[in-house]
């Protein structure tokens, strides 16, 4: 087949280089990795800066406000690189590619706009991009309808998946597709679809091949993950069911699955299986967003803060060990003082090993932007996120502190960011890695299967693999300790 690559190859024998940048969410690093496969298959080669690609891909995200002004200030930056590079091919995808379509082209570096549901299309749309010099777009027309492109999605996601990973030895599959729970003040159901769930035989092959490709953890992806729903003849898959089949199928070890909705529905089948599958790690990433019942219903989530914690009480019931992970939007329309100390008492009560707070975003298309004033100011934002993350710590540090003492089983992930940034090179880090006394080397990261970070010294080499770590101090999102 000729390649872009093989094309140049006859020219100048300088293969086509490409910049990716990804924001925002877990779907958008599975989708970045399944599309920078399919343009290493295409021949393209991957470089780490803009400056001298000849393909920016961004792969964009319109959850809150802020990400989608970073990429207007990038796309703003690459306007100037490319008045001295007018050959320079920008292509915008992901989220904001769906929201905005063709209004992105009022920024005039864009030459590419391609929805989430599109992405099978990119290698082509890029090619046309650099021999035509046009530019096109392609997204959804109708996004709650299930898109015309999903057979050609599903079959560009099975060739392509998990060839490329961030991490080493782990990969995200998804589960699902789309949302259909229209929180008021959510976007992803107007720009990633239907909710719909893959063939279990589908995300089982796709395991499988992971496995035999070293992967040893893979993540379940969808954005109400325990809503997994497979009709095939007279029976019905759910998660429970799709966990007990890759626990049974193949050498994936560890299984991890986000994110999870407050429902009960299939909530208990789900922890039985996390009691009962070893291989399913005892994490639960399950957002209640707030705890005040008015403001939930507000945000219609369909639960009061009652239920939520009686479902944190089944998990616990079923799950001891359980180590879990919450959400929230500080500063939502109508969030009165009394709402936010809601709030805080809820955090206290659940006892999250940590929590990602947010402040409101007015998101166009919403209904809450459409019928609520965002009548918060910024700094009652910016005090009670401040607030809320200084309850969660205490909460953080004590469920850390924990961990003194014991040694647990890390998934590493790789050399931590601080090792990055003074090692010249691994290999001459200062004395290298001393087995015997377990100093020097690399300071490397890992994960447990509860999701808590660990950090300790050791080579390299350990990347992608399992191995034990014996805590000795502990930060609120930090277990320190050494190899044993
Ligand atoms: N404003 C602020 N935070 C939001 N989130 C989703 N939409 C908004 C918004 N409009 C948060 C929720 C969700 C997480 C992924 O992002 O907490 O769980
Ligand atoms: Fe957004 Fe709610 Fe769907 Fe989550 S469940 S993606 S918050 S609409």
């Amino acid at each position: 087949m000729e390649t872009p690559d093989s094309k140049r190859n006859n020219v100048t024998s300088k293969r086509l280089t490409i910049f990716l940048q990804t924001f925002g969410c877990q779907m958008n690093k599975l989708d970045s990795a399944i599309v920078e496969s399919s343009l290493r298959d295409a021949g393209y080669q991957f470089v780490d800066n803009a400056k001298d690609a000849d393909v920016v891909l961004m792969n964009t995200c319109s959850v809150r406000d802020h990400a989608e002004q970073r990429v207007m200030s990038h796309l703003g930056n690459l306007k100037h690189i490319k008045e001295s590079r007018p050959d320079l091919v920008v292509a915008v995808i992901g989220c904001m590619a769906q929201r905005l379509g063709s209004e992105l082209f009022k920024q005039s570096a864009v030459d590419i706009v391609c929805g989430p549901a599109q992405i099978a299309e990119i290698p082509r749309l890029i090619t046309e991009a650099l021999q035509e010099k046009k530019k096109a777009v392609a997204v959804t027309e109708k996004i709650r309808q299930v898109s015309p492109d999903a057979q050609l999605l599903e079959r560009f996601e099975i060739e392509y998946s998990g060839d490329d990973t961030d991490i080493p030895g782990q990969a995200y599959v998804r589960a699902m597709h789309g949302c259909n729970k229209f929180c008021s003040y959510c976007v992803v159901p107007y720009v990633r679809g239907p909710e719909t769930s893959r063939p279990p035989e589908a995300i089982i092959e796709q395991t499988k091949r992971l496995a035999q490709n070293g992967i040893k953890q893979i993540t379940l992806l969808g954005q109400r993950i325990n809503a997994y729903e497979y009709k095939a003849g007279d029976k019905t898959y759910c998660l429970a069911d799709l966990l007990s089949m890759i626990s049974e199928n193949n050498g994936i070890e560890w299984i991890k699955f986000v994110t999870s909705y407050p429902s009960q529905k299939y909530f208990k089948e789900i922890m039985l299986a996390m009691a009962n599958l070893p291989k399913v790690c005892r994490y639960l990433h399950i957002p209640a967003q707030s705890g005040s019942d008015q403001i939930l219903k507000a945000m219609n989530r369909g639960y009061t803060s009652a239920e939520y914690l009686e479902l944190l009480d089944t998990a616990r019931q079923i799950v001891p060990d359980i180590a879990i992970a919450g959400d929230f939007i500080v500063g939502f329309p109508g969030e009165t003082d009394d709402y936010f100390a809601q709030t805080v008492d809820l955090v206290k009560k659940a006892r999250y090993k940590n929590s990602f707070i947010f402040k409101y975003s007015p998101r166009p298309g919403t209904v809450a932007d459409k019928r609520l004033e965002d009548n918060i100011p910024q700094e009652i934002k910016e005090r009670r996120n401040h607030e809320l993350l200084k309850v969660q710590e205490e909460i953080s540090r004590a469920l850390a502190a924990e961990f003194t003492g014991q040694t647990v089983k890390v998934l590493v992930e790789g050399p931590s960011k601080k090792a990055r940034l003074t090692a010249v090179s691994p290999q001459v880090y200062p004395g290298g890695f001393d087995p015997q006394h377990k100093v020097g080397g690399l300071q490397l990261i890992g994960r447990t299967a509860g999701d808590w970070i660990a950090v300790f010294n050791g080579t390299e080499t350990l990347a992608g693999q399992f191995t034990n770590v014996k805590i000795t101090k502990t930060t609120p999102l930090t277990l320190f300790g050494e190899l044993v």
